[in-house]
């Protein structure tokens, strides 16, 4: 059988609603059909999540509480009730301006299988831990909020210095870490990569190694990237 492919899009804030309405509603029959061979999970801000229908949606953060008087929060419950499946966790531009840490992490992964929503963990190094030849010990450190976890999450490795730079590090350097994330694991959970995922590292990852999937940030804004790379 030919295995179905994780490609999330991560919007964060590059789109206004205006701009994640339009994409999903021009997009929902094309998206459609590349759901018939592929697993499609689009993240657009919270405002918009109400509103997009026929589209399977994922959320880019969620609070660390339940219901209650968190001022600001959407609550993985909310979340449910509008049918997201899978919602992100730890992304590392959550853990650079907003001080998320593997604490905060256990609590939002707890409320989201309390509310039968899949996280997506990111995990990744910094430019200086990579050259310095520490990412396995990072990665080790960030992999530690899933020892209590017996249900289904997904990974995503995406090392920092790639995500929206355009650097990508070797297929090579990506397979070996995607066995070791997998060894350390016991081969239980999905990895995706990402970080400057185009078309033609998607199709380099696909041939070359066993990952799942991508995440998507930049290149998935615009429809057209995105196509390319969930065809490649
Ligand atoms: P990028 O972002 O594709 O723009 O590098 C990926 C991510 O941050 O999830």
């Amino acid at each position: 059988m030919k295995k179905q492919y994780f490609f999330v899009a991560n919007f964060k804030s590059y789109l206004t609603f205006k701009e994640e309405i339009k994409w999903c509603s021009n997009n929902v029959k094309e998206l459609a059909i590349l759901s018939q061979d592929n697993k499609i999970i689009i993240c657009p801000s919270f405002v918009s999540m109400g509103l997009v229908k026929g589209i399977e949606l994922g959320a880019q953060n969620c609070s660390n509480f339940g219901v209650g008087a968190y001022t600001g929060e959407i609550s993985a419950e909310s979340l449910a009730q509008l049918d997201i499946k899978y919602c992100l966790v730890g992304h590392s531009e959550r853990r650079q301006y907003f001080n998320e840490t593997n604490e905060n992490l256990e609590k939002k992964i707890e409320q989201l299988f309390k509310n039968n929503i899949v996280p997506i963990l990111c995990i990744g190094e910094s430019h200086q831990e990579y050259l310095t030849g520490k990412t396995q010990e990072v990665l080790l450190a960030q992999l530690n909020v899933l020892k209590k976890v017996s249900k289904e999450i997904i990974i995503a490795y995406e090392p920092i210095w790639a995500i929206g730079t355009g650097l990508t590090p070797e297929v090579e350097y990506i397979d070996k870490i995607y066995n070791f994330i997998n060894k350390l694991m016991d081969n239980k959970y999905k990895i995706l990569y990402g970080g400057s995922v185009n078309q033609d590292l998607a199709q380099k990852l696909k041939q070359f190694t066993k990952i799942d999937g991508f995440l998507i940030g930049k290149a998935s804004t615009s429809f057209q990237e995105f196509k390319k790379i969930v065809l490649s």
